[in-house]
């Protein structure tokens, strides 16, 4: 399942701080070649940007994000925009295309979640994604995993991603009815501003139940752990994505 504590991120720390997001999708955009008069849903649309830039084709958006925070920014751009889960998609319309750029490795349920692509689109409809795959985020993951265990008081680490191979994922799409025209996991070392700024917008499910001290120490803790790996003083921060990108078609 998708935790709406999660998702419901900080839009103005989250534009701040992680803009990298969408600025560093544009190859996704370029897969989904949107066109003029084509109606297209976003889901996960985050501040809506990418929206905007699918619109500018002509294309009409429908944007989706589990954050009320994201829904408002989009729609103040001017977009269409829903709060709404990726496992339930209770739309009226059958699109053209269905879009989703860093998002689907939060929905914990994805066989639900294609599933409600496959019924939002038309037939022949394309479905492009990019989200992390398999080994996205291995330093990080291990790096949180071992403080957890460092403080049995922190209680389980439980990791709110799902991150798949290839295979397993074309597996899924291909038994709902998806035709894989591409489907590639792509290695992308992302330069991030800083470490804590990563941990307090993406990682605050994860440590929801501690406390402000306990918070503190947990961030401090995994920053330690991570310096030698991810950072150094050319490049700064540098957390190590792995990225899985793929176009399917609707066959039938
Ligand atoms: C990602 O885009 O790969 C990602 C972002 C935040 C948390 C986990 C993964």
């Amino acid at each position: 399942m998708e935790d709406k504590e999660s998702n419901n991120w900080d839009a103005t720390k989250y534009h701040k701080y992680a803009d990298f997001v969408s600025k560093l999708a544009m190859p996704v955009v370029e897969l989904l070649a949107p066109k003029k008069g084509e109606y297209i849903l976003d889901i996960g649309c985050g501040e809506g940007s990418l929206a905007c830039e699918i619109e500018s084709s002509g294309a009409k958006v429908v944007a989706v994000d589990l954050s009320e925070d994201m829904v408002e920014k989009t729609k103040a751009k001017g977009v269409e925009a829903y709060v709404m889960s990726a496992i339930d998609l209770y739309l009226k319309h059958k699109f053209d295309a269905v879009f989703s750029n860093a998002t689907l490795h939060w929905v914990l349920e994805p066989q639900k979640a294609l599933e409600e692509i496959y019924k939002v689109l038309k037939k022949d409809g394309r479905f492009i994604a990019e989200f992390g795959a398999k080994g996205n985020i291995k330093h990080l993951t291990i790096a949180m995993q071992t403080v957890f265990d460092n403080h049995p008081e922190f209680g389980t680490f439980q990791s709110p991603w799902y991150f798949p191979s290839i295979k397993d994922y074309q597996v899924l799409l291909e038994e709902i009815g998806f035709k894989v025209v591409s489907i590639e996991s792509i290695t992308r070392p992302t330069k991030i501003d800083d470490i804590t700024n990563w941990l307090d917008i993406f990682a605050n499910g994860i440590v929801k139940h501690l406390s402000k001290e306990q918070k503190v120490v947990f961030k401090k803790e995994v920053k330690g752990l991570l310096e030698h790996l991810l950072y150094s003083e050319k490049d700064g921060w540098v957390v190590d994505y792995v990225r899985l990108r793929l176009k399917v078609i609707k066959s039938g």
